[in-house]
């Protein structure tokens, strides 16, 4: 990679270290776990074995004391918000947007059928909202501003600024632009 790559890589991880920590100024554990998350992201992409080891220190530190599964091979965007950091579970394959929101109990990732095979690992894109004990499961698309009701189950994509609530989830409605 050219120098002028990892110029432009250290800014972006410099860059989205600050946002993430102005993005949760209510939430003192929220900016611990995310520069953690940010630091181990980079050693692990950058740091060889060593890089590795630190990784790995950093996840089983966030889950050993916020119970929060964040990986670190996780595709996060920046400012991610964290309320109530608690009981958070990610895939490692999981793809965040920019300016997404986490609440407590939130679980996305991968459904497993009966016979051992996957379904596939959710995503989502900009600026969606989990509620508190969500859970985005399977190989589903969570569209750009969508929000998911408090206890709802997603197993299916859901639309650019859609609602969905309850479980088995439904689309309530599709917000307009200035909702
Ligand atoms: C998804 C959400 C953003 C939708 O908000 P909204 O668009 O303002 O919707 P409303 O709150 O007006 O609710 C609309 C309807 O859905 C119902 N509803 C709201 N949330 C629901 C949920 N999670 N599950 C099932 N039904 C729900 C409401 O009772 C209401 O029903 P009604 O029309 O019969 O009165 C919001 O309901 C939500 O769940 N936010 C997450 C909150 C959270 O996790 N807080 C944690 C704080 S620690």
């Amino acid at each position: 990679m050219s120098t002028t790559g990892h110029g432009d890589e250290r800014r972006r991880f410099s860059t989205w270290v600050f946002q993430d920590w102005r993005a949760n100024t209510r939430y003192p554990d929220s900016q611990v776990i995310l520069v953690c998350f940010r630091l181990a992201q980079w050693s692990y992409t950058h740091w060889g074995r060593p890089g590795l080891v630190l990784s790995l220190a950093y996840r089983f530190f966030v889950s050993l004391f916020f119970s929060v599964e964040l990986p670190y091979q996780a595709e996060v965007g920046p400012r991610l918000r964290i309320f109530h950091p608690h009981s958070i579970v990610l895939n490692p394959g999981v793809r965040l947007g920019a300016d997404c929101v986490l609440r407590q109990s939130v679980t996305i990732g991968n459904a497993v059928r009966r016979d051992g095979s996957e379904k596939g690992i959710a995503s989502a894109g900009d600026g969606v909202e989990f509620g508190a004990g969500c859970v985005v499961v399977g190989a589903v698309h969570v569209g750009d501003h969508a929000r998911i009701g408090a206890l709802t189950l997603v197993t299916e994509d859901v639309p650019p600024r859609g609602v969905v609530l309850g479980n088995p989830g439904r689309l309530v409605r599709v917000d307009d632009g200035g909702a």
